[in-house]
């Protein structure tokens, strides 16, 4: 269909339609559902994305952070081209791994090995299996609403709502998925983010079964603030003192710092789950960390502990997609894109004070989230948003898309790309600032 300038989501409505046909709920993938139907896509360049009705929208949303540099870039696109011309995936190996995993593990001397997958999801849980491989040990323990993907023992409690979530003492094991198995859930330990004391009484509790305790050091979900530094350091000595492997998960805080956001803190994971960002606009995932770990997925040991393959694990499409996009992103790149960034919550932050809205931004690097309450959450209960939150996140969201031709993920998160301009950043700015103006009465009704 080409690119017409017609009635806003007409097109789109009709496809929709069509689509509920044959698609459960007329979509693969919830995070692009919006009420009443979804808009489709005609074409995207940089910072803009174009919908099949012609509409230009700008882009904070970047494929839920995984276009560091935005669409098409035209380097990306033309290294993918030549190599899809050459084929797209063997049963044989080929030199674009072997050049990705060489820039990647260039990046932080924590990285000593890698490995690819095609996912975020897959990379956590190939972390998981390998630290229960190398510990021998059967539980994980991870923050109460932290996304890991949906491996079910990763995915306990992400969406814990007070209804379920219990003591925060002893925070609940809220399945997402009806039927998961209650053996997932009794492995699983459930602590309250950035909370020294009852995350350290929950570990001790158990502390000969725990393979990994796994972290997100800016969990969007859980609020999208940095953990504390004195909290990382308390966990990850414990995890020194329990034969117990401390793991990341930097699938989207990678961007952070040209190292990950680990580079910001004193500790040496023993293992990382990457994946968006790496692969330049392409499926992948990637875990990486030491020699020594890394080895249970070493099929020329005598012993092979931990059996990964995966029929598009590191297929070449993706390896140059991601290599070309992590050359890209430079240190410089990464610092001008922080800055940009910052530049664009301070002007955030003075709208906010102008409309005098009881709103907040939380973030890191080329990310922020905004918060609907007049103080920064320190926890993901304090970020929780309840039902009368959502329903003004939504036309605070539905404003911004079909007024002021912006898309932002819908927990309220912006993530940067390199292509974007101080244009865009104002944009974002008068957008917010005229959404804050019309819906004030309803932000002081919250
Ligand atoms: C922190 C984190 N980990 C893991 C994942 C899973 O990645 P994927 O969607 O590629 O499976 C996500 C996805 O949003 C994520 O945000």
């Amino acid at each position: 269909m080409t690119s017409k300038k017609t009635v806003k989501g007409e097109s789109s409505k009709i496809i929709y339609e069509n689509a509920t046909k044959t698609i459960t709920g007329g979509v693969s993938r919830n995070t692009i559902y919006r009420k009443p139907y979804p808009f489709y896509v005609e074409s995207a360049k940089g910072s803009y994305v174009t919908d099949i009705d012609g509409t230009v929208r700008t882009d904070f949303a970047n494929n839920m952070a995984s276009l560091i540099h935005g669409h098409a870039h035209p380097e990306i696109v033309s290294a993918v081209t030549e190599q899809i011309q050459k084929g797209t995936a063997y049963t044989m190996g080929t030199e674009a791994e072997v050049r990705h995993a060489e820039l990647l593990v260039s990046r932080s001397p924590n990285f000593e090995k890698i490995r690819f997958m095609n996912s975020g999801t897959e990379a956590v849980m190939t972390m998981i299996k390998a630290s229960r491989a190398y510990t021998g040990k059967p539980m994980i323990a991870k923050a109460e609403g932290a996304y890991h993907g949906t491996y079910d023992y990763a995915e306990i409690s992400q969406t814990a709502s007070p209804d379920k979530w219990g003591d925060i003492d002893r925070p609940n094991k809220v399945p997402v998925v009806q039927g998961t198995p209650q053996g997932a859930m009794n492995d699983v330990i459930i602590f309250p983010y950035n909370d020294i004391a009852r995350t350290i009484r929950l570990l001790d509790e158990n502390a000969d079964k725990i393979a990994c305790v796994i972290l997100d050091l800016v969990s969007h979900r859980v609020g999208l603030f940095p953990a504390n530094e004195e909290y990382v350091k308390a966990v990850y000595n414990w995890t020194r003192k329990n034969n117990t492997l401390f793991v990341l998960d930097e699938v989207v805080t990678f961007r952070v710092n040209y190292g990950g956001a680990q580079h910001d803190y004193p500790v040496v994971p023993d293992l990382t789950a990457l994946g968006k960002i790496i692969g330049g606009g392409f499926p992948i995932g990637a875990v990486t960390g030491k020699s020594e770990i890394m080895e249970v997925l070493d099929p020329t040991k005598k012993v092979l502990r931990h059996p990964h393959s995966g029929t598009f694990s590191a297929n070449p499409v993706s390896m140059t997609a991601g290599r070309v996009a992590m050359e890209l992103y430079d240190d410089k790149a990464v610092k001008d894109l922080n800055a940009l960034t910052m530049t664009a919550r301070k002007q955030i932050e003075e709208v906010i004070k102008l409309a005098d809205v009881p709103v907040t931004l939380t973030g890191a690097g080329s990310m922020f989230r905004f918060h609907f309450r007049e103080n920064a959450p320190t926890t993901y209960r304090e970020t929780y948003q309840n039902a009368q939150e959502r329903e003004l996140i939504t036309e605070f969201l539905d404003y911004l898309f079909c007024k002021e031709d912006l898309i932002m993920i819908n927990t309220l998160a912006c993530m940067f790309a390199t292509s974007m301009v101080q244009k865009d950043v104002d944009k974002l700015t008068d957008g917010v600032f005229n959404a804050f103006k019309l819906l004030k009465p309803k932000f002081d009704n919250l």
